[in-house]
């Protein structure tokens, strides 16, 4: 049996693309996973229903007091949390000259702010069983510069510094970890994700299950792996 079995894991943005695969793989896994969205309902529903029957959970998480109700929610659902994957979150493309001050509050206030609190409150409630294990979905955009997304890139890099700051403060009981995808397409790929593709040493883009083999390894991983970000993006972080 898996060593998730029975373990109760929230997936942020778990309606479509990386988070519908994570949550997908966790519920093959046996965990018991609750399904969050924001305005996705009808995919939220398909997904839950294809992890079992899931709980879903909807929050608009740029909102703190939407984040303090989603997990008032989930811990009176399931009692207890033992994993949280943080993985809602925006994406952008403007030069640093044009962007203003609403497009970087439209980008931080859920690729940052809302992953911190979201941590701050899965925490709580993980304490109160014991412990747990939280998994922030970065980027290779936090790890390398790419010039059109300035804003998106100090958000992920934010999530990946943040990740650390946590670990540190959350040992011994949680561990705090990151996954950083490279390209991941769920559509053509454009003029932008083309050249990326050829530059990944792996010479093809991944899937979300290969980001979910990446979050099963944290989940998974004793409290001996913590502050750490795991490029699963067929090695262009490299490039
Ligand atoms: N795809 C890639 O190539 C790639 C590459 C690098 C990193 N990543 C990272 O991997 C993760 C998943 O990527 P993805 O491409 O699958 O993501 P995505 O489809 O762009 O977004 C995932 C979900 O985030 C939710 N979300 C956005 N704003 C929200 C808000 N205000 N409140 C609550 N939820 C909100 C949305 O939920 P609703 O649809 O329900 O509104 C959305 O379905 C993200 O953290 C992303 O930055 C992806």
């Amino acid at each position: 049996m898996s060593e998730l079995a029975g373990k109760v894991v929230l997936v942020t943005g778990a309606a479509k693309r990386i988070g519908r695969g994570i949550a997908l793989r966790l519920s093959r896994e046996g965990a018991r996973v609750g399904i969050h969205y924001s305005t996705s309902e009808a995919e939220a529903r398909r997904t839950a229903e294809e992890c079992g029957g899931a709980p879903v959970f909807r929050a608009n998480l740029e909102h703190v007091a939407e984040i303090e109700r989603l997990f008032g929610e989930v811990g009176g659902h399931f009692g207890r949390l033992d994993g949280l994957v943080n993985n809602a979150a925006r994406f952008t493309r403007f030069h640093p000259l044009e962007v203003t001050e609403q497009d970087w509050d439209f980008i931080h206030s859920v690729n940052l702010k809302a992953v911190f609190f979201c941590c701050q409150q899965g925490a709580k409630l993980m304490l109160k069983g014991g412990g747990g294990r939280i998994v922030n979905i970065s980027s290779l955009g936090g790890i390398r510069p790419w010039a059109e997304h300035a804003h998106y890139c100090a958000s992920k890099a934010g999530v990946i510094h943040m990740t650390r700051a946590l670990a540190k403060a959350l040992a011994p009981e949680i561990t705090v970890n990151s996954v950083a995808p490279g390209v991941i397409p769920f559509d053509d790929l454009n003029e932008h994700s083309i050249p990326m593709v050829r530059s990944t040493p792996a010479q093809r883009p991944g899937t979300a299950d290969e980001i979910a083999d990446g979050v099963m390894f944290f989940l998974r991983s004793t409290n001996f792996i913590t502050g750490q970000t795991l490029a699963v993006d067929g090695g262009l972080s490299l490039r």
